[in-house]
């Protein structure tokens, strides 16, 4: 039986999340001889600058999307509206079994809540949506990401958790425990999968981090630095946030150089509120300070990461990239929707006040012992995925209102709820 199954990226954090998928798919295909699961792409266009995404799909080896919508960046109404309206087109005409959806960004709950709401077709059953990264919870209503997790989660029919939080808060929420399947994490998997091909990126020999002039000896030579980003609208878009969050972190770039690649938004609100006295532009000269650098691709920042000495973040996902490669994180949030970073990783949370973050990189200077990798981010996220989809897709059946899927049993790898 044929399947096909649509997989929806948008943002920066998607494309990472679903390249091991598309992956997945196309190995399952090969071992099976023939195409089992057609698969499609769909990129709605939320990013859509070369650096935010474009370089993605090269880094990754991602094949072009067969669908792009050009969506671009509106308010959040508007944009999730656009999508909604493009993305019920194309499920329409496609009229997959399966809708893939990852993460917690506009694009997931756009393509969640098109799928949920297409109307049977005459010959086809209804059509699934799979979370990819379900149950994780910030408990901060505040975070567009948080109202993106929630609504996602409650409109999906199968729910893939990352780690064991997110069963807890799935099950709290009255999710039924035979559609959530505890896999591991598609986003390690990437970083699993490239994580040597990174030392090959030229960037710190760019950003003037090491010492010697030939890129192979670099590798042993490379300078102390520290690695910034930040992008929530609550620390980036009202100046006295943001300029607390630069005077915290500016202390510290007495010591050692932070490098810091500004995401699109953060770059106008510093332009906008006239901070540019916090940065030094020019890279080649190594003074101590924050430098202010464009985005980077993936191999380039995830080359950065394996050799900072400390990396300070507001994103989700680089809590759990910093925990796989055992490099100190300093959360700048109150809270932290991924609680395993800190409870087993590298991550500490030092809220957004200046003594918050002077407080939490101290700590973080000197950590002592290593961390702990969390169970099941061994690379084989995706796989367990494609596992699961194919077998519950291939076990649909009719039943009195329409199709149902059948839920078999699980594998032996692939717990449950516990
Ligand atoms: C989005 C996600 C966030 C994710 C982040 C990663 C939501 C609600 N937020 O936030 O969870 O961590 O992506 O980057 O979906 N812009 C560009 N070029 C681009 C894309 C955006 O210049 O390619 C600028 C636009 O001016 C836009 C702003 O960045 O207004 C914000 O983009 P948007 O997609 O709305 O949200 P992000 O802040 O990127």
């Amino acid at each position: 039986m044929q399947i096909k199954i649509i997989t929806v990226v948008g943002a920066r954090p998607n494309f990472m999340k679903a390249a091991p998928i598309v992956r997945a798919i196309g190995k399952h295909n090969a071992q099976a001889g023939r195409p089992e699961i057609i698969h499609l792409l769909v990129h709605t266009g939320q990013h859509y600058d070369e650096v935010m995404s474009e370089q993605f799909f090269v880094d990754l080896q991602l094949p072009k999307p067969d669908v792009f919508l050009g969506v671009g960046s509106s308010s959040h109404g508007a944009q999730t509206a656009d999508m909604l309206k493009s993305l019920e087109e194309v499920l329409m005409r496609e009229r997959p079994s399966a809708v893939i959806v990852v993460g917690d960004v506009n694009s997931t709950v756009a393509a969640a809540l098109a799928a949920a709401k297409l109307p049977s077709g005459l010959n086809s059953g209804r059509t699934l949506v799979a979370h990819v990264e379900s149950g994780l919870r910030s408990f901060d209503r505040s975070m567009p990401e948080e109202i993106n997790r929630i609504v996602t989660d409650h409109l999906a029919d199968i729910l893939f958790v990352t780690e064991k939080s997110g069963l807890e808060n799935l099950r709290r929420e009255g999710i039924a425990p035979e559609r959530i399947f505890f896999v591991g994490n598609t986003m390690i998997d990437t970083l699993l999968a490239f994580k040597d091909r990174a030392d090959e990126s030229p960037v710190l020999h760019h950003l003037g981090l090491c010492n010697l002039t030939t890129q192979d000896e670099s590798r042993n030579s490379v300078l102390p630095y520290a690695l910034l980003t930040l992008h929530r609208p609550s620390n980036v878009d009202e100046a006295n946030a943001l300029r607390n969050i630069l005077q915290g972190v500016s202390e510290l770039a007495q010591q050692l150089p932070i490098i810091f690649p500004a995401h699109p938004r953060t770059r106008k609100r510093i332009d906008q509120f006239g901070f540019g006295d916090y940065f030094h532009l020019d890279t080649s000269e190594n003074r101590n300070t924050i430098h202010l650098v464009n985005p980077l691709g993936y191999l380039d920042f995830l080359c950065l990461m394996k050799n900072a000495r400390l990396v300070l973040t507001d994103s989700g996902g680089i809590q759990e990239e910093t925990t796989c490669l055992g490099v100190p994180c300093v959360t700048i949030r109150e809270n932290t929707e991924r609680p395993i970073t800190v409870e087993r990783g590298t991550n500490v949370t030092a809220g957004t006040s200046v003594a918050g973050i002077r407080q939490a990189i101290g700590q973080q200077m000197y950590r002592q012992g290593q961390a702990s990798i969390p169970e099941k981010w061994d690379g084989r996220a995706a796989q367990r995925i494609v596992r699961i989809l194919q077998s519950t897709l291939s076990g649909k059946c009719e039943g009195p209102g329409g199709r149902y899927p059948v839920v078999r049993s699980r594998s032996p790898e692939v717990s449950r709820t516990s």
